[in-house]
């Protein structure tokens, strides 16, 4: 066991960075496109599964048809060994949530799942619907299957994928107490070159594993079957086949466990949250000051011009950004308005000459332009004068 940082374990981002990221953008097109045809694909095989009777020609449909709809091919390692049919159960290293998939096509195995899907699709996925509300259950569960069924069980002890680059997730032991024997494959993923989207990121969800799975052209397993394992010491196998496993790939064998990779996930998004947060406090901040700063623009308008509603200021404000400007808007007529018809301070505003009449004009908003204007300039400038105590000039 190494003391290898957890972070190392996984990819934060699925994209290359620089000029490669450049590749994926340029591609993008095609690739929603696909992700589109893939999808009606997806829809149509499901159709099918649930429609027909499982048959051996539904299954090679199904079969392609799955191969296509996930741009999944399979290939072996020239250097694997041969499937030894003596051991019944596969134990794999993790890549991807599509696994299932490849490794049925190459071992002709199931994976347990819990998904209840039309029985041929899920043969056809390489998943089989098993009972997991404990590990005892599920243990009994697979051992009557292999007594009652052709096909073999893989298991994937890691039980989470990594980035394949540096280390293997701590095996569990339990699958290893089902039989003495085990053949261990070891599995690589990859993408093509121009289309260099990662496998696998941190902290995503399935779906969105399965979308860049539609997304980019096709997806390669590698797959190489390693020498068949036997020792009835369950933790000693574990131990065996984890070192066989990751020098297969060249990885190291860790201390970190499928629930490390959950903590730190959920560390992880906690901190994508939290900063995201941050930088939202700070904008919403700064947007606080800003209305402080524009409600006491607003005030200083509305001494000058009380008529003038508070929302035609503040629209005009936030133009200008200038109390002298908005002013000039607002007299040159350039701002149009309704008076306000219950000002704050009615006596300051009615001249007291008596003259009802324009008053009224006021209130309505009936008086001519020219007339209202000169009105509020003079309002203005005895405003002006009394809140600067220059009454004596
Ligand atoms: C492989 O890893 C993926 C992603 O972490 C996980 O969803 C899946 O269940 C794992 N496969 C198995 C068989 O445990
Ligand atoms: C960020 O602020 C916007 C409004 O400015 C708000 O609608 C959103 O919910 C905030 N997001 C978070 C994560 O607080």
């Amino acid at each position: 066991m190494s003391q290898i940082d957890i972070q190392y374990l996984f990819n934060k981002s699925r994209f290359p960075s620089g000029w490669r990221l450049l590749l994926v953008i340029l591609y993008s097109p095609v690739g929603v496109l696909l992700v589109l045809l893939r999808l009606f694909v997806t829809l149509q095989l499901w159709l099918v599964a649930s429609l027909l009777p499982d048959c051996n020609p539904l299954q090679t449909f199904l079969s392609y048809g799955i191969s296509f709809a996930f741009g999944i091919i399979v290939k072996f390692d020239a250097e694997s060994e041969l499937r030894d049919k003596q051991s019944r159960i596969i134990i794999a290293n993790n890549v991807s949530v599509l696994d299932h998939i490849a490794i049925h096509r190459a071992t002709e195995t199931l994976i347990p799942s819990l998904w209840e899907l039309p029985a041929a699709l899920s043969n056809a996925l390489g998943l089989q619907e098993m009972d997991m509300g404990s590990k005892d259950i599920l243990i009994a569960n697979i051992k009557q299957f292999l007594a009652t069924s052709t096909y073999g069980i893989a298991i994937q002890p890691e039980f989470g994928t990594t980035n394949s680059k540096v280390a293997l997730l701590k095996f569990n032991s339990w699958p290893f107490s089902i039989e003495t024997s085990v053949q261990p494959v070891a599995i690589k993923a990859s993408r093509p070159e121009f289309v260099p989207v990662h496998v696998t990121s941190l902290a995503s969800t399935w779906w969105t594993e399965v979308f860049w799975f539609m997304f980019v052209p096709y997806t390669i397993f590698t797959l190489k079957y390693l020498k068949i394992r036997r020792n009835s010491d369950h933790e000693a196998l574990m131990r065996e086949v984890e070192r066989d496993i990751a020098d297969a790939l060249g990885l190291k064998t860790s201390s970190h466990t499928i629930s490390d990779k959950t903590e730190y996930e959920r560390r992880y998004r906690m901190e994508m949250i939290l900063s995201n947060t941050r930088s939202n406090r700070s904008t919403s901040n700064s947007q606080v000051i800003h209305s402080i700063e524009i409600q006491r623009m607003v005030r200083q308008v509305s001494e000058v011009l009380p008529l003038v509603p508070h929302n035609v200021i503040l629209r005009d404000l936030l133009k200008t950004r200038n109390v002298d400007v908005t002013i000039a808007n607002i007299l040159d007529g350039i701002v149009t308005y309704t008076p306000e018809p219950n000002p704050q301070t009615p006596s300051s505003v009615i001249p007291p000459s008596g003259s009802s009449n324009s008053a009224k004009d006021k209130i309505f908003g009936t008086s001519s332009f020219q007339e209202k204007k000169a009105k509020m300039i003079q309002e203005a400038r005895e405003r002006y004068i009394k809140k600067h105590g220059l009454t004596n000039c």
